[in-house]
């Protein structure tokens, strides 16, 4: 069977006796190829031929000839396509002198919609043997062209890189920038004294939740919910039950709740209160709770701890007195006042004239709210207390303003 695969225009061949078209042509070779029978019909005849294969190979030769058909036509034709890709891009690339000119130049020669690339494309045009020799020139042109480029991109990046250096001339003379260094907050300086001294005593430091459910807050505490003790610590309500905690007191709860005795704590942390700012308020401040719970606890424990705590912290010289005082979860309570460390306890202005000051509230803790931690009063007792933290930081470094602890203004945090 015969079968049409493809013309050649412009190919003149003669027909001959033998039902074949010679192309005399070609390479100086005359190739043979059996033509279609409206040829046949007309012998001799010079003419447009279309050329015939079978579909079975069975004529040899007919695919080397439409190869060197192939290769006489176009090789010469990709070879001057090639050259003017080359030369079109060396002389662009000769008058790029930016990174960014430089890139939009190997887009559009080997990006993916470039002119070389769509070279490649055409490759399917060209008939399977000669596809090697083909890509083997476009792989060439494309590695002299990628060379170019790169040659180009260094001389670019060193031009950059001298105009840089010529414009930033460094003055080795001019003094060095200062970096400010930060300074530790006199409240941590105090917090980490009370640690060290409580630590000292066999203490354990814990951390609570600041957002507190009421029950933590007041509750447990022994303040019910119509207690005038809630007044004074009025705060923020996130919903009816859960607060920012007011007093780091609910700490105490939490440890008991855990059920391991005995307890010997302290809990630093923020609190929160709907406070107006001034000299002696925030609405956000710190408080160390203090938690202790044994077997045989008295308020003799009590009075030797808190005293030693004082010694250690203001000086061993300091003094302390308990006065009766009263709070929700402590029975007795009392608040403990230091001697003026200023005057020695005679009296001065430091001291408004009394030769004390007074810095916590403590107690032994409610068989109430042991009961409710779980805590059988019969077989254990304890005693808590509660500082302050800007109160005895105020105290410590005599500073007069608490807004000075929370303006954060290096000169003044430097001075400790
Ligand atoms: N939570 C109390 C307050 O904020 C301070 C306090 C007093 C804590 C007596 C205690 C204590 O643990 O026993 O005013």
């Amino acid at each position: 069977m015969l079968n049409c695969t493809k013309s050649f225009f412009g190919l003149r061949g003669c027909v001959s006796a033998a039902r074949q078209i010679l192309i005399p042509k070609i390479s100086g070779r005359v190739f043979r190829f059996y033509a279609r029978p409206e040829i046949l019909a007309k012998p001799n005849i010079l003419q447009t031929v279309g050329i015939y294969s079978d579909t079975n190979g069975k004529i040899p030769g007919w695919r080397s000839a439409v190869e060197m058909i192939w290769q006489r036509r176009n090789e010469e034709k990709m070879k001057n396509k090639l050259e003017q890709i080359r030369e079109k891009a060396i002389s662009q690339l000769n008058n790029c002198d930016t990174a960014d000119k430089l890139n939009e130049i190997r887009v559009s020669i080997l990006g993916k919609k470039g002119e070389l690339t769509d070279l490649l494309k055409s490759m399917r045009d060209v008939p399977p043997q000669e596809r090697p020799k083909v890509g083997q020139m476009v792989n060439e042109t494309r590695a002299e062209i990628e060379k170019f480029l790169e040659e180009r991109r260094t001389k670019i990046e060193r031009a950059v890189r001298e105009a840089k250096m010529a414009a930033e001339v460094i003055d080795v003379t001019l003094p060095a920038k200062k970096a400010e260094l930060g300074h530790r907050h006199p409240d941590t300086i105090v917090l980490e004294e009370v640690e060290r001294i409580f630590v000292g005593m066999g203490y354990e430091v814990v951390e609570g939740p600041e957002v507190e459910k009421d029950y933590y807050n007041f509750e447990a505490l022994n303040i019910p919910a119509d207690h005038p003790a809630k007044d004074e610590q009025d705060t923020f309500y996130i919903t009816g039950d859960i607060l920012l905690r007011t007093q780091t007191s609910g700490v105490q709860v939490h440890e008991m709740e855990k059920g391991k005795l005995p307890i010997r704590m302290i809990a630093p942390g923020r609190v929160f209160r709907s406070d107006e700012v001034d000299a002696t308020h925030s609405p956000c401040f710190h408080q160390i709770e203090g938690l202790v719970i044994d077997r045989h606890i008295t308020f003799a424990d009590l009075k030797g701890t808190l005293a030693e705590f004082a010694r250690e912290l203001f000086g061993a010289e300091t003094k302390v007195k308990f006065r009766p005082h009263h709070f929700p979860f402590t029975e007795p309570s009392a608040e403990m006042d230091v001697t003026c460390f200023k005057c020695g306890g005679k009296g001065c202005r430091f001291c408004k004239g009394s030769g004390w000051i007074e810095i916590l509230g403590c107690g032994m803790v409610h068989p109430h709210v042991l009961e409710m931690s779980g805590i059988d009063p019969e077989e254990y007792t304890g005693f808590a207390f509660g500082v302050g933290l800007e109160r005895i930081t105020l105290l410590k470094y005599e500073i007069d303003d608490m807004r000075l602890l929370y303006e954060n203004d290096i000169r003044f945090l430097k001075q400790f």
